[in-house]
């Protein structure tokens, strides 16, 4: 299966599919890595691995449909089947929805359907809960709201700060994403069924 993902930051679950592209537990490509702001450090990580970018600054074009045409047009070139967001800060357009319907998996770390948006670990620990946690989900027009995959709780613990807490989330999501990735792509009911 080829895939590609689009990260705008550190690029630590970048990295984590890609280790577990390398030691065979998650069957797949990475054809390429997607990336808007082209001073992340997730573009280091993919030039060390030598995985293919695409980067572009997304206001030297007209409309997000002429970024997304550009970028499905990149993602063709390079066979890509199916996209893998990890910490893409954008929402997707109808371009990019049309073209990889049911394709584009998403991970966010909160349970969903709790903290949507941007800092969900900031959001968790202001709202004073005792859990928070990953989802695994796929890809709509929305901010975080497409048909869930997998969850995991995570405990808040006392005294946690948004690094404590939120390096105990990106453990988990290291762990979890390959491996539903993985489970995903295995039974192909990616662009099937949910669930
Ligand atoms: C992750 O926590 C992911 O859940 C969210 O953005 C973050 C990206 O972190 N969507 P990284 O760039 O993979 O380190």
């Amino acid at each position: 299966r080829k895939i590609a993902v689009f990260a705008s930051g550190s690029g630590s679950n970048f990295q984590a599919l890609a280790d577990a592209v390398s030691n065979g537990t998650l069957e797949a490509d990475i054809e390429l890595l997607v990336c808007d702001k082209p001073g992340a450090q997730v573009i280091d990580r993919a030039r060390k691995l030598n995985i293919p970018i695409y980067t572009f600054v997304p206001n030297t074009f007209p409309s997000k449909a002429a970024f997304e045409q550009d970028i499905v047009n990149e993602l063709k070139s390079h066979g890509v089947e199916y996209i893998a967001l990890a910490g893409y800060m954008r929402l997707i357009g109808k371009v990019l929805l049309n073209a990889y319907e049911g394709r584009i998996i998403n991970i966010h770390p909160s349970y969903l359907p709790a903290f949507p948006g941007k800092d969900a670990v900031g959001q968790a620990l202001s709202a004073g809960v005792s859990e928070t946690g990953v989802t695994i989900h796929f890809v709509d027009s929305g901010m975080d709201t497409g048909p869930v995959i997998e969850q995991e709780k995570i405990p808040v613990l006392p005294g946690d700060t948004r690094d404590t807490l939120q390096q105990r989330i990106q453990q988990a999501e290291h762990k979890l994403y390959p491996a539903i990735l993985h489970k995903l792509l295995q039974k192909d009911t990616i662009g099937g069924i949910v669930q």
